[in-house]
């Protein structure tokens, strides 16, 4: 899961896939395009509407996507078009664009819809936010 801070969308997107899968069987983590908050917990806007829904995000620390990235995972999904073209212009091959994709692609095929970036808003924003990853992440569980 990556977005530009990975510190309100992309932590949300790895919260919430992790509490609909196996963790013996699915791997998932996230980073972000950008290094401004790497090592710093989650925003406290996604703690707060994650802990509302039960997850927890304080175990994560914000750290920033790497070419090796595409090494180590088969599925990797970007939050907006800004991060889906920064990951894409880090791939080395075709194998590597092809695990690429813009994550409401799983509920609006074809449509590349970003998810707004809620940094600057208020917790309607973070609240809109995970609605929409929660349906996405079903969508990516139904097709593991
Ligand atoms: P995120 O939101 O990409 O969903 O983590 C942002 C967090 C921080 C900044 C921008 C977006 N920032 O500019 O610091």
């Amino acid at each position: 899961m990556v977005c530009l801070g990975n510190i309100c969308r992309s932590p949300l997107a790895e919260g919430i896939l992790r509490s609909k899968v196996n963790s013996n069987d699915v791997f998932v983590d996230s980073a972000g395009t950008a290094s401004y908050h790497v090592g710093e917990l989650p925003d406290e806007r996604s703690i707060q509407i994650a802990r509302i829904n039960n997850i927890d995000l304080t175990n994560q620390r914000c750290r920033h996507f790497t070419i090796y990235d595409f090494d180590k995972f088969d599925q990797i999904y970007a939050m907006d078009s800004s991060n889906y073209n920064d990951i894409l212009s880090l791939a080395r091959n075709d194998q590597d664009k092809q695990k690429v994709n813009m994550i409401m692609n799983m509920t609006n095929p074809g449509e590349s819809l970003d998810v707004p970036d809620p940094y600057y808003g208020g917790e309607k924003g973070f609240e809109h936010v995970f609605n929409l990853l929660d349906k996405a992440c079903d969508e990516i569980v139904r097709n593991l």
